[in-house]
């Protein structure tokens, strides 16, 4: 596996296509996380909708682990063999050029790692607000359910979460910006007549997530979405 990651074009591949799942992962949890401007009963059925999925829920979040795993190994070749073998005939503004972009990528995936730890020990594993982690909220099928709602509203009432989120937002789709000019670019998808079009498609989508996942944050301290009585 780790020869086959270490040819270059094959290793850009892996790049794209993890690249393309994570981004598939960021779309539908945003879809899902939207739901909670439908109110409790929307998003705690959602939740739970995930965990009756039982055994497809992991085969779910083992796909996403590897994905995970494919890109970083394979940035990491990519990355070494850009500072190995980069052709002398580079020009020297386009060789700094690149350096500081693989960089700001670098440092945006480190810290976009940082902030998924930090957010399964936030809302998976309740060990960042472990007060407000143990809500329950039953739904009108009478089930009783693990009630994100009011713990989303909980963590975004926080200021420093707030700030955190926002942030961390911010690095993925500035990272994702930058992704899909890149993929297009390597796997040589590059010409003047599509180069426009790529970059506004990579802007558009980037803008997009970040204005859907900033809107929960910007919603709940707006009040839109606010505690119910009775909830924790
Ligand atoms: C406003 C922003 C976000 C909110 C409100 C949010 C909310 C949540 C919640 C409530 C869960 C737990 C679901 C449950 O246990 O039922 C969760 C899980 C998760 N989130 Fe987010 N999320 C946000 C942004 C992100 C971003 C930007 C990423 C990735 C970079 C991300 C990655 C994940 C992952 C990997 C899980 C674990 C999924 C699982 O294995 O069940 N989230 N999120």
């Amino acid at each position: 596996m780790l020869g086959f990651l270490r040819s270059t074009i094959l290793s850009k591949i892996v790049m794209a296509v993890s690249g393309a799942a994570l981004v598939g992962f960021l779309i539908a949890h945003l879809t899902g996380n939207l739901l909670v401007f439908a109110g409790p009963e929307k998003i705690n059925a959602y939740g739970q909708g995930l965990r009756d999925l039982g055994p497809l829920l992991w085969v779910l979040r083992i796909g996403l682990l590897v994905a995970v795993a494919l890109h970083i190994i394979s940035s990491i070749f990519l990355a070494d063999k850009n500072r190995t073998a980069r052709p002398v005939s580079y020009s020297k503004k386009k060789s700094i050029q690149s350096t500081i972009a693989s960089r700001t990528m670098l440092f945006s995936g480190i810290t976009i790692l940082t902030f998924v730890a930090y957010h399964l020990l936030h809302y998976t594993y309740g060990i960042v607000q472990p007060e407000f982690y143990h809500g329950e909220y039953m739904l009108h099928d009478g089930r009783t359910v693990h009630d994100i709602y009011s713990m989303m509203i909980h963590g975004f009432t926080n200021p420093f979460i707030t700030v955190s989120y926002v942030l961390a937002v911010t690095f993925v789709c500035m990272h994702l910006n930058h992704a899909i000019a890149s993929a297009f670019q390597t796997l040589g998808f590059n010409h003047p007549k599509y180069n426009a079009k790529i970059k506004m498609f990579g802007v558009g989508l980037s803008a997009i997530l970040w204005v859907g996942y900033l809107s929960i944050p910007a919603g709940i301290m707006a009040g839109v979405v606010k505690l119910i009585e009775g909830a924790h």
